[in-house]
């Protein structure tokens, strides 16, 4: 027994060997099968990427049928118990857990990072007063490219660390001000005495006090939440960065495409989805013509289901606990008990069990951001932010890997061939 296939192609009659490596097939191989020299080999159709590998990386593990997540190797739940955002941040990008002075000198380097160009400001002032959050911040990331011109050059190992470090610490001042922008309150600027999570916490939600003072079980479960959400391998948002980033582009632009896809509602933009529909149903009551609704397809039940995970999202499991240290400071947030049911008759119905439909990381998280007094639009700004780090590692590990090209896919063509053309005026006549 070989790792191997053995192909026949039944028009030819000829047989290929395809080798197996790591539980995949190179789809070069398939490529080589063809009916006649000048055709064209076989191409692989997977729309959506449902089971083709992209690139092989060591960042995060995700076993989606057994529920396990983990960053370089360390299982979600001590990271989210025992770590901080900046320390993941760390790991996710050097690949190992800092020494005090690497975490020193790291802490440091972010800290004073935090400022951006005050042009930024009057950029954000051009939005309409009602601008989504995430298209500010979208458009922000990309505009801070033209700030630094030298990131362009990726292939200095120094000026991509510094861009990594300009990035992590310049999206909660971009967050946070996309923020105020829609509140229509004065900017903020960083607090280089506060930490990481404390700072954002105060170009939020500062305002006349000197110094502000979040309540440290806040400042925790937020940084929780940014841990949870800090990367989560090949999904939409980080498949974007890559794609984009491949075509050797500076790393604002490709995390500014990663914005963009984080913001759909099937993927970042859930949490924002999860809240609306929760507040859509209502009462406990309702629930079961919801329910109804969404197996007649009518409607989908937001914050449920997963790409990967056919069982309980880790992360929506930890998000939950989060959800009671929180609700111990804000109040239980009212839509917790609608949530729950809709959770506990979800588990047990036959159409989401059979569809392996569990809760995942969005299901769960709005009820905090809303408990913090976020208004929805701001929810995928609170992913983005934690997911910053996710993207950078995964944008490094491309353009160090030297098995990478330009993402160009191939297509099934479907259209018209070889038309003649009739101009407008025998057209029109
Ligand atoms: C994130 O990839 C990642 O890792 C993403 C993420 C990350 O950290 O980066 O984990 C973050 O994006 C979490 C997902 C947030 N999105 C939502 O909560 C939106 C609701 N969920 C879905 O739309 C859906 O489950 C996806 C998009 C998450 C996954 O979609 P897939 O893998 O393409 O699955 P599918 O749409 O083909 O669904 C398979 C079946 C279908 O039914 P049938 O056609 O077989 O009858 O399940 C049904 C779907 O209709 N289905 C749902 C459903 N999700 C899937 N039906 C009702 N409600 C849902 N939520």
């Amino acid at each position: 027994m070989t790792d191997s296939l053995t192909v026949r192609d039944n028009r030819t009659g000829v047989e290929y060997e395809v080798p197996i490596t790591d539980g995949a097939i190179r789809a070069s191989e398939f490529g080589k099968i063809r009916t006649d020299e000048d055709e064209p080999g076989l191409a692989v159709y997977d729309p959506g990427f449902t089971n083709t590998a992209s690139c092989r990386s060591s960042i995060t593990y995700i076993d989606g049928d057994k529920g396990i997540l983990e960053y370089r190797g360390y299982p979600i739940e001590q990271l989210a118990e025992q770590s901080t955002f900046l320390e993941v941040a760390y790991l996710l990008i050097h690949g190992s857990l800092p020494t005090k002075a690497e975490y020193d000198a790291w802490e440091h380097e972010i800290t004073f990072h935090t400022f951006v160009h005050e042009n930024i400001k009057s950029f954000m002032q051009g939005f309409r007063y009602d601008a989504h959050p995430m298209g500010m911040l979208m458009a922000s990331v990309g505009a801070l490219s033209t700030f630094y011109p030298d990131a362009s050059n990726i292939a200095d190992a120094d000026i991509r660390n510094l861009q990594i470090v300009r990035m992590i610490a310049k999206m909660p001042t971009l967050g946070a001000w996309a923020y105020r922008h829609a509140q229509g309150k004065p900017y903020i600027y960083p607090d280089n005495d506060l930490s990481y999570t404390g700072n954002f916490l105060s170009m939020l939600f500062k305002m006349s006090e000197t110094k502000y003072a979040g309540d440290e079980r806040i400042v925790k479960a937020l940084d929780t939440l940014l841990i949870l959400h800090a990367d989560h391998e090949q999904n939409c948002s980080a498949n974007a960065v890559r794609s984009v980033g491949s075509s050797q582009v500076d790393p604002y632009s490709a995390v500014a495409a990663g914005v963009g896809a984080l913001y759909g509602p099937l993927h970042g933009g859930a949490n924002e989805a999860v809240l609306k529909m929760l507040k859509r149903i209502g009462s406990k009551e309702n629930i079961p013509a919801f329910i109804e609704g969404v197996k007649a397809g009518d409607e989908r039940l937001m914050g449920f289901g997963h790409r990967v995970y056919k069982n309980y999202d880790p992360r929506a499991k930890l998000i939950k606990k989060a959800c009671d240290d929180v609700f111990e400071v804000t109040g239980v947030n009212p839509l917790l008990e609608i949530a729950q049911e809709l959770e506990k008759i979800a588990l047990e119905d036959e159409y989401f069990v059979k569809r392996k439909l569990y809760p995942n990381v969005d299901f769960y998280s709005g009820l905090i951001y809303e408990a913090l007094e976020f208004p929805p639009e701001m929810f995928t700004v609170l992913f983005a932010i934690g997911r910053t780090p996710g993207w950078l590692a995964q944008w490094l590990e491309l353009v160090q890997d030297k098995e990478q090209k330009i993402a160009r896919p191939k297509q099934i063509y479907t259209g018209e061939r070889r038309l003649d053309f009739v101009p407008a005026a025998q057209r029109w006549a």
